[in-house]
């Protein structure tokens, strides 16, 4: 698996604005959304292309345009939904699917909720989306499900990690192309990632 740790200054400072406390869920939205889709650019660089003829007010010529399957954003619910905006905004007519799942307190375990994926899955580009990957078990059950429905082309998008995760999501599928924003320290006794950002759902959604 291949490993991009985000290097551009308007990621970095838009992830320290996301992780104060002091940031109210309408900025934390407008920045997720934000961190995303500069995180979507990089990350779909190598989108296909295939040249066709248009037609310039000079004259005819031949230029490159998006080509093949519409890629899949995949968001893991709930947190991942706050980033799917800002991928839609780089590519409009990507299908979107769904992965439910929630940790339990308890364990940090993983459970799944709800799952719908695009159809023909396996000749898509997907991005997966969540902005936390903490012990890696959300994100290892997300791509074994997407992987058993048959997709193959899978990367997938963490604004924030923990060094745990990553290990764990590179062991458990190490054909993914994984892009991170900011690798954090560790995570603390209740996998949390430390410093983090706090709970990424309740943040999105003004559940806290
Ligand atoms: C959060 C986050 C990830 C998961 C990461 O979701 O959005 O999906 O935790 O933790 P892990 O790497 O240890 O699995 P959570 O389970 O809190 O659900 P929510 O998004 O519905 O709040
Ligand atoms: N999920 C979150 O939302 N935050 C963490 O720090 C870890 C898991």
């Amino acid at each position: 698996m291949s490993v991009s740790y985000m290097t551009h200054p308007l990621i970095k400072h838009k992830i320290t604005l996301l992780r104060k406390q002091a940031t109210g869920t309408s900025e934390f939205r407008k920045l997720i959304e934000e961190i995303s889709m500069l995180m979507g650019y990089e990350a779909l660089s190598d989108l296909p292309t295939a040249d066709i003829k248009i037609k310039t007010p000079i004259e005819e010529t031949i230029q490159p345009v998006l080509n093949g399957k519409k890629p899949a954003v995949i968001p893991i619910l709930r947190a991942g939904l706050g980033m799917v905006n800002g991928i839609l905004a780089l590519i409009p007519l990507a299908k979107v699917g769904h992965i439910g799942l929630y940790r339990d307190p308890e364990t940090h375990e993983p459970h799944e909720y709800y799952c719908k994926l695009p159809e023909n899955i396996d000749q898509r580009q997907i991005v997966v989306v969540d902005p936390m990957l903490a012990t890696g078990g959300s994100a290892i059950a997300a791509v074994d499900f997407i992987k058993e429905h048959g997709g193959k082309k899978i990367k997938f998008l963490s604004v924030i990690a923990a060094p745990e995760g990553v290990g764990a999501l590179m062991k458990a599928h190490p054909d993914i192309q994984l892009y991170v924003g900011c690798l954090d320290r560790c995570l603390n006794e209740n996998a949390y990632i430390c410093p983090g950002l706090g709970d990424a759902g309740d943040r999105i959604f003004g559940t806290i």
